[in-house]
């Protein structure tokens, strides 16, 4: 083990991406947490500080996604007998639809295998990342922020219980256009309302939508993305948790957007546009949606993230 503490980061997700629920999702530059890793010589993971959070978060390292994940990398590597504690930094807001409880997790496993001299590569670290993020969402392991956020570029989950993950080819000069407006939804609470059933014209819209963007995105067609940047089964059930959804949409697409839905479980937006000036103009427009009904909120405008989380 390393003498020295370890710093990662984790950056914000973006997951969904319309028409894969569960199933999409991609990183972006710019906010994410940090964790820090130091050894200690008492055995265990204990959480020392946690700072942003709005002192919400739990120091119990086993109600805490940071702690359970690492502590699940311990197990794994039969290394109990060290001792390490982490301060977590969480630079962006819980219940925002950004993937907050996955970047800490993923930033605890990133920190502690590097303090480790790195026993596991980034994808073996995976389900450790998600044996924290699933306490954050009630048992259920979807991978689509965990994912992404870990291992960088588009992720897409075949199948979450077997971390049969891919990444995702990608024609280049995307631009992400994300809007969090202040307002708190939380995932278990925006899957509660989702009915479990999807009539067989929407499963097979909904399918084709996937397929469409996926090979869109990998020949970069244009039009054959815009067409399949849809979600016709989650976000007609969701929309009515963001005050103004339809009118953010409304305003990045008239500004020439691919897309434009809801970010993962919400109130986040986001925007996919194939140029800077474009992603700019969505934000704008977003935004302008939000300050007219007085929520505040905060934009970012990005490339997507192909590195995913680093030690920094
Ligand atoms: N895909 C999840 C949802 C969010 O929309 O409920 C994060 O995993």
């Amino acid at each position: 083990m390393k003498k020295t503490g370890v710093k990662a980061f984790a950056p914000a997700t973006v997951s969904n991406i319309c028409c894969g629920f569960d199933i999409l999702g991609f990183p972006i530059h710019g906010p994410g947490d940090e964790v820090i890793a130091t050894p200690r010589d008492e055995p265990g993971i204990r959480i020392t500080k946690i700072t942003g959070g709005k002192g919400k978060l739990p120091k119990e390292t086993m109600k805490n996604t940071a702690g359970v994940a690492g502590m699940a990398l311990l197990n794994h590597l039969g290394r109990t007998d060290v001792g390490i504690d982490l301060e977590i930094r969480k630079k962006m807001p819980f219940g925002s639809g950004m993937g907050s409880s996955a970047a800490s997790a993923v930033a605890s496993v990133v920190a502690i295998n590097h303090l480790l001299n790195s026993p596991l590569t980034k994808w073996e670290l995976l389900p450790f990342a998600a044996a924290g993020e699933q306490i954050a969402s009630g048992g259920a392991i979807h991978l689509d922020n965990v994912a992404p956020c870990l291992l960088g570029g588009m992720t897409f989950n075949r199948d979450n219980d077997s971390f049969d993950v891919h990444r995702v080819y990608l024609m280049p000069g995307l631009y992400v256009t994300l809007i969090y407006p202040h307002i708190e939804v939380l995932t278990a609470e925006a899957r509660d309302i989702l009915s479990p059933n999807v009539s067989l014209k929407k499963m097979t819209q909904q399918a084709a939508n996937l397929g469409g963007l996926i090979l869109g995105l990998g020949k970069g067609d244009l039009k054959l993305i815009k067409r399949s940047l849809k979600d016709v089964v989650i976000e007609p059930q969701r929309a009515q948790l963001i005050p103004g959804f339809y009118g953010a949409q409304a305003a990045a697409m008239e500004c020439g957007a691919l897309g434009c839905s809801i970010s993962g479980s919400g109130p986040s937006m986001f925007a996919l546009s194939n140029n800077s000036l474009i992603a700019e103009n969505a934000a704008k427009a977003m935004q302008a949606v939000f300050d007219k009904q007085g929520i505040e909120n905060d934009v970012y405008v990005s490339t997507i993230n192909m590195e995913g989380a680093k030690v920094c």
